[in-house]
Parts: C-alpha cells; sequence; structure tokens
C-alpha cells in the first residue's frame, strides 16, 4: 500500500504567507506539491523542504561540501556563544521569523528555542543546506528561493527576519516584514578569524567598507537599533580549523591540498563579528 508522506507541519505554518513565484497567486496543498489556481506546481522534497526557485537558477549558494562542513563544525558548539548573542538581541516577542541564507538552520533553531511561541523558516539556495534546515527544529520550515528576487511571500507576514553571514535583499525584508518587524543582520569584523587568515593566504578578506555598504543599503528602509561586538577565542584542531575555512566562501578558492599542510596541530582563533538589531521604518 503506497502511504504518502505528511506535509512536514512547520511549512502548513507557513502555506497561508507563501504565494506563487511565478504568478503570485495563493498557493495549496496538492498531495506533496504546492499548487495555485495556474497549476504552476512546486514539489516538497523527501527532506521536507519546499523548492520554490524559479527561472534560471541562483548564481550563489554553497555545494554540498561546504553545507557539510557547516553543518560538522557548528554541531561542535564552536559558533554557540554566537548563538547565545543572537538570541539576547533577538526581540522576546517575535513569532514569525525568516532566517535567510540559513544555511543548516543553526541560529534559527537556537531562536526557536529561546522563543517557544515563534515558527520559523529557513530560506537558501543550497539543497545539501535544505536538507539540514529542514530538520533543524520542530518549528522550523525550510524553502528554496534566490535572496536576490521578489520573495514568493505576502506582504508582512514576518515579524523578524534573520541575516547571518549570508546575501541580503533590504527591500525585500523590509515588504515582508509588519510594520515595525525587525531585522537582525550579523556580519563579519575587519579582523574576524585573523590568525586563520595569516595561516591561509587564500582566504577571503573582509571588504574595509563593509559596514558602510550595510547602512548605504539599510538606513532608507530601516532604523538601527542596537549594534553589539561579538568578539570569543577558539582553540582549534587541524579538522576543526578545516572545516571552519570549507564552510567560508574561501572554500572556493583554497584548494584542499594547499590546506593540509597548513593546518596541523592546535591554533588560537578570535570570532569577530557585529550583530545589529534594525526596526522596519
Ligand atoms: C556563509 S553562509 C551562512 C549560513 C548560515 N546563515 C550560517 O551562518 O550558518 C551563506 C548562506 O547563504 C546561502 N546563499 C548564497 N547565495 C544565496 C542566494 N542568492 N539566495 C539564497 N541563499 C543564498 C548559501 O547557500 C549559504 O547557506
Ligand atoms: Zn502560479
Amino acid at each position: 500500500m503506497l502511504v504518502s508522506r505528511p506535509v512536514p507541519a512547520p511549512l502548513a505554518s507557513w502555506l497561508d504567507s507563501l504565494v506563487c513565484p511565478r504568478c503570485r497567486r495563493a498557493l495549496e496543498l496538492v498531495d506533496r506539491t504546492l499548487r495555485c489556481a495556474e497549476r504552476h506546481s512546486f514539489d516538497i522534497a523527501r527532506a521536507g523542504y519546499v523548492s520554490l526557485l524559479t527561472g534560471t537558477p541562483a548564481t550563489s549558494g554553497d555545494d554540498d561540501d561546504m553545507a557539510r562542513a557547516r553543518d560538522t563544525f557548528l554541531a561542535t558548539g564552536a559558533y554557540a556563544p554566537l548563538q547565545d548573542a543572537i538570541a539576547d538581541l533577538a526581540p522576546s516577542a517575535a513569532r514569525r521569523i525568516l532566517d535567510i541564507g540559513g544555511g543548516t538552520g543553526y541560529y534559527l533553531a537556537g531562536l526557536l528555542d529561546q522563543l517557544p511561541a515563534a515558527q520559523g523558516l529557513g530560506v537558501d539556495t543550497s539543497v545539501r543546506a535544505l536538507r539540514f534546515a529542514a530538520r533543524a527544529h520542530p518549528r522550523a520550515a525550510a524553502a528554496s528561493w534566490d535572496v536576490f528576487t521578489r520573495f514568493p511571500l505576502r506582504d508582512a507576514v514576518a515579524d523578524l527576519v534573520l541575516d547571518v553571514f549570508a546575501p541580503r535583499n533590504p527591500e525585500q525584508f523590509a515588504r515582508v516584514l509588519e510594520p515595525g518587524g525587525h531585522l537582525l543582520v550579523v556580519r563579519p569584523d575587519a579582523d574576524h578569524l585573523a590568525q586563520l587568515r595569516a595561516q591561509v593566504p587564500g582566504m577571503v578578506g573582509v571588504d574595509p567598507r563593509k559596514e558602510e555598504r550595510l547602512h548605504e543599503a539599510l538606513d532608507p528602509l530601516f532604523t538601527t537599533v542596537r549594534t553589539v561586538p561579538v568578539r570569543f577565542d577558539l582553540s582549534l584542531g587541524a579538522a576543526l580549523a578545516r572545516d571552519l575555512v570549507a564552510m567560508t566562501p574561501s572554500a572556493r578558492h583554497v584548494a584542499d591540498e594547499q590546506l593540509r599542510p597548513l593546518l596541523t596541530g592546535t591554533r588560537e582563533v578570535t570570532v569577530s563579528v557585529r550583530a545589529s538589531l534594525h526596526r522596519r521604518r
């Protein structure tokens, strides 16, 4: 007997918020697909995420090795102080949380643990990351779409958008947030992982104008409520250091053979990032 697999409950809770990415009509659930009145249909993958990508594939997104390295690295708890800082900064009234470029869903899961009445939706273009994200938390759904397109969401369906080391689309963030809703952004400071960068010359540096560009993009639409530096030291063995390099955009620039001889023994590495909370104007 063929038993149809139930649709993940966290995804069902976002169904009324989602619209067809092609024609913007409502979506309804038919078997394991979301379908609009124009019969555009979008599959819910076996792993539990819904694919809402249309047209040409996104030009960016983590590959399988990067997503796997991220999952392994984050599972060690090495970035738990950042997860705690995000949970401290997030408004405690948040109920509908979007995690944009959410990767494996680690930070969203931490927030949902802290906010028992909240529902989350992690968005990414990486299939491997989405598989992790779809099971990151019992109240976290996962969907794929390109952050640089118009989001397949109605207006004002979220009260918190999370963006951790991920690409940003401030106009869409503002559109899908309720009036007074919040955006929480985490980005690296110039000296983030400096000791590791010194050891691995191919690692991508941080744009010195990053802060300026962030504010230029956000300030017309958002008021900054608070910015906090988050700094802590990690003692990284070789395997963890390799995972940390492999989960960053540097993975594309540093070949494995280049890395192996460099990363032996243990090193102290400083995580130096900035987290900020912005209110939609
Ligand atoms: C540096 S990772 C951060 C992941 C997660 N927020 C974290 O900190 O663990 C950036 C994420 O953005 C995703 N991404 C890149 N380009 C994207 C796009 N155009 N649309 C949606 N997601 C994208 C990548 O696949 C990756 O998972
Ligand atoms: Zn449609």
